[in-house]
């Protein structure tokens, strides 16, 4: 796979998970250039439909948040509206601490638990982790507008319009539980149709769905016409719209 929007690497070891993102055990993260390049390409597609409206972006397997939060500190002018959600309640106090630090308050309150670590022990990698917040403080003054929404909700079941308003969201960008650290809370035969029969009355006719998935893991995108699909690693990227 070509990188289009991304074209060069650059050094993102201020987004490293635990540095200033928080992390916990069991959590995931995700290379901050392959998803600033999915979302870039993403975006191309709702921008030439929908012009230069604030968009809403929705995760509904946001684990600790850091693919949306990372994505929201590069790109949040893009967007009005992030919703959060997945089946694990524990991981979302993960998500909700990384979500606070796209607001003014929790970045400060992440800036002064790290000059905390750092009057205690003096680690270099403390100080290292201020000087990485100080730089992504500077980021949210693009994220500070956003209204976000972290919930508890079980993308395998049907239920989704209570919760997420009906050809609300433009952009779903997820990468689904692959084994091993993160699995599907139900084991059924085709998660990944299941999951995107729900959310597709929740997506914009206009919308763009972006699935991160192993190279084993089918997609039958009912109600959903696939756009684009790359390989990296071993990941499999699909574009997707939906069906009209
Ligand atoms: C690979 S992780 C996502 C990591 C996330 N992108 C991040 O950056 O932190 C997959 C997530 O899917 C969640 N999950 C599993 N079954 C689910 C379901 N039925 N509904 C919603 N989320 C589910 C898991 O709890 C896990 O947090």
């Amino acid at each position: 796979m070509k990188y289009r929007f991304e074209i060069e690497a650059k050094n993102y070891e201020d987004f490293a998970s635990g540095r200033v993102l928080y992390n916990r055990k069991g959590a995931t993260a995700f290379p901050v250039r392959l998803g600033s390049e999915i979302i870039q390409r993403c975006l191309e597609r709702v921008r030439k439909a929908r012009g230069k409206v604030p968009l809403t972006i929705y995760d509904p397997c946001c684990g600790g948040a850091y693919l949306l939060t990372t994505i929201a500190l590069l790109h949040g002018r893009e967007f009005s509206k992030l919703y959060a959600s997945d089946v694990d309640g524990e991981i979302l106090e993960l998500a909700k601490a990384n979500l606070a630090l796209l607001t003014p308050a929790g970045m400060a309150r992440r800036i002064a638990e790290l000059e905390e670590l750092f009057a205690l022990y003096g680690k270099d990698s403390h100080r290292e982790a201020l000087a990485s917040a100080s730089r992504l403080g500077e980021l949210v003054e693009h994220t500070a507008h956003l209204e976000i929404h972290c919930m508890e909700i079980d993308v395998l079941r049907p239920g989704l319009a209570g919760k997420i308003a009906p050809q609300s969201i433009d952009i779903v960008i997820t990468d689904v539980p692959y084994g091993s650290i993160a699995s599907w809370s139900q084991d059924i035969t085709d998660p990944i149709g299941v999951m995107l029969s729900n959310l597709r009355p929740a997506v914009r006719d206009q919308g763009v769905v972006a699935l991160v998935t192993t190279k084993q893991q089918k997609v039958q995108a009912q109600g959903f016409k696939r756009l684009e699909g790359f390989k990296i690693g071993k990941r499999s990227i699909y574009l997707l719209e939906p069906e009209s």
